[in-house]
Parts: structure tokens; C-alpha cells; sequence
């Protein structure tokens, strides 16, 4: 890889301060994880994000993929924020239908990053029943999962989706420990993925067949 260490803490630094006014909740520490794995370890430069909110995770991968020089994230969202999610409830009080993707969207075009992502708005179950629909060819290198946290819907998002990934690709499950339902998940991975990484609030899987 033609980048040295020096160059890529500078990189990391730049895109921690260029996101740092997109609301959200992952980690600096998560992102640049999420960065690496993109521009470096993916066997192929497709990226699935399953919840977006206003892109601060978005940012990471899209970088990824923007320095990587090919491919593309689908940032998958109702943009509706998560039923029965206070917080969000709290943060979208007062917000229109469209405001929150409006917002998502504005916050990659003043990243410039609009050309690597596409946006995908409808519910994480529905999307993986399009993608095998219009994309059947097309093998995921990174799938973060970051949407509804309830054990039922990441169990979900993790059985529809993995089967989209490529052998060696990686499967990223956001708020471990912070949230039971993916915990609980992450603690019942079939042996075929082999644990590969972790931040203070994510473990990264990779699957080996
Ligand atoms: C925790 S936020 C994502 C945070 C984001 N990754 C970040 O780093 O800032 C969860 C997002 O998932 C979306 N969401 C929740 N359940 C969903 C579902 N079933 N299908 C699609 N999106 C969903 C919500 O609208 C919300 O934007």
C-alpha cells in the first residue's frame, strides 16, 4: 500500500475534523477502523451501511471508498429515525417527512462525497429483497450494521444481508457492548465468521466461507 503511517494519521485527522459537525454517535477511534478496512482489507469496494441518520458514519466509509478510487457505499435508511427510539424521537421533534434525509444528504455534498454514495430509502428488509432483485451479481465487501437495535431486527439484518457479502468480506455490528440486541448477536456469529476487530463500541467479523 503507497501510504505511510504518517500520511494516514494525517488522513484519519483531516476526515475526523471535516465530519465533526454531522451529529451522530460513532466513535473517531470507530470511524477510522471503518476507514482502513474499506481502503485496505475489502475484497471488493462495495459497502452496505444499514442506518445512516445524518451520515457521520457515512463519512468514514465514503472516504474509504473515495481514497480507495473505486466503488461505492449504499447508505440504506427510512430516515425516519428508529420506532420507539427515544432519543431519536427527541431529536427529530418538529422535523418534516423529508428533513432528516435532506440533512443526510447536505452533509455529503459539503463533504463532497455524494459521488461514492447512493442512498437507498426504504427499510432495511425491503432493500435487501430489491438488492437480489435488481443487483443479484453484486457481492458486498463491507456490510456495517448500524439500523434498528432490537435483537429481533439485527438478527434479521444479519440473516438477509450476509448472504451478500463475499468470502473474506467484513460484517460490522455497531453499539457492542453498548446495546443488548446486537450483543446478543454478535455472541451467537455461526463459527463460519472469524472475529476480527473491535473498537470501544463495534466488532468486526470476517467471513471465511
Ligand atoms: C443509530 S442511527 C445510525 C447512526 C449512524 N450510523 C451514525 O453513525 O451516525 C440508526 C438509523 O437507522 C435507521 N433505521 C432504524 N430502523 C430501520 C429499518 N428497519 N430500516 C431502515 N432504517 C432504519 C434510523 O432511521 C436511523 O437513522
Amino acid at each position: 500500500m503507497d501510504i505511510d503511517q504518517q500520511q494516514l494519521k494525517e488522513r484519519l485527522f483531516q476526515i475526523a475534523k471535516d465530519n465533526v459537525f454531522i451529529q451522530g454517535w460513532l466513535h473517531n477511534d470507530a470511524g477510522a477502523f471503518l476507514y482502513q478496512l474499506v481502503r485496505f482489507h475489502a475484497p471488493v469496494p462495495i459497502v452496505v451501511e444499514l442506518g445512516s441518520w445524518k451520515g457521520r458514519s457515512t463519512s468514514w466509509l465514503a472516504s474509504g471508498i473515495k481514497d480507495r478510487g473505486e466503488g461505492q457505499v449504499y447508505a440504506i435508511d427510512t430516515w425516519q429515525g428508529t420506532p420507539g427510539e427515544m432519543e431519536h424521537e427527541q431529536l427529530l421533534k418538529g422535523y418534516n417527512r423529508d428533513q432528516l434525509f435532506d440533512e443526510f444528504f447536505g452533509n455529503m455534498h459539503k463533504l463532497e462525497l455524494t459521488e461514492w454514495i447512493t442512498p437507498i430509502r426504504v427499510d432495511t428488509l425491503t432493500a435487501a429483497k430489491q438488492w437480489i432483485q435488481e443487483r443479484p451479481d453484486t457481492e458486498i465487501g463491507v456490510l456495517f450494521i448500524d439500523a434498528g437495535h432490537e435483537y429481533e431486527q439485527v438478527l434479521h439484518d444479519f440473516e438477509c444481508w450476509s448472504p451478500m457479502v463475499v468470502k473474506n468480506g467484513f460484517i460490522i455490528f455497531d453499539d457492542v457492548p453498548a446495546w443488548p440486541g446486537p450483543t446478543k448477536v454478535v455472541f451467537e456469529m455461526p463459527r463460519w465468521y472469524k472475529q476480527v476487530g473491535t473498537t470501544p463500541n463495534n466488532v468486526a467479523f470476517q467471513k471465511t466461507v
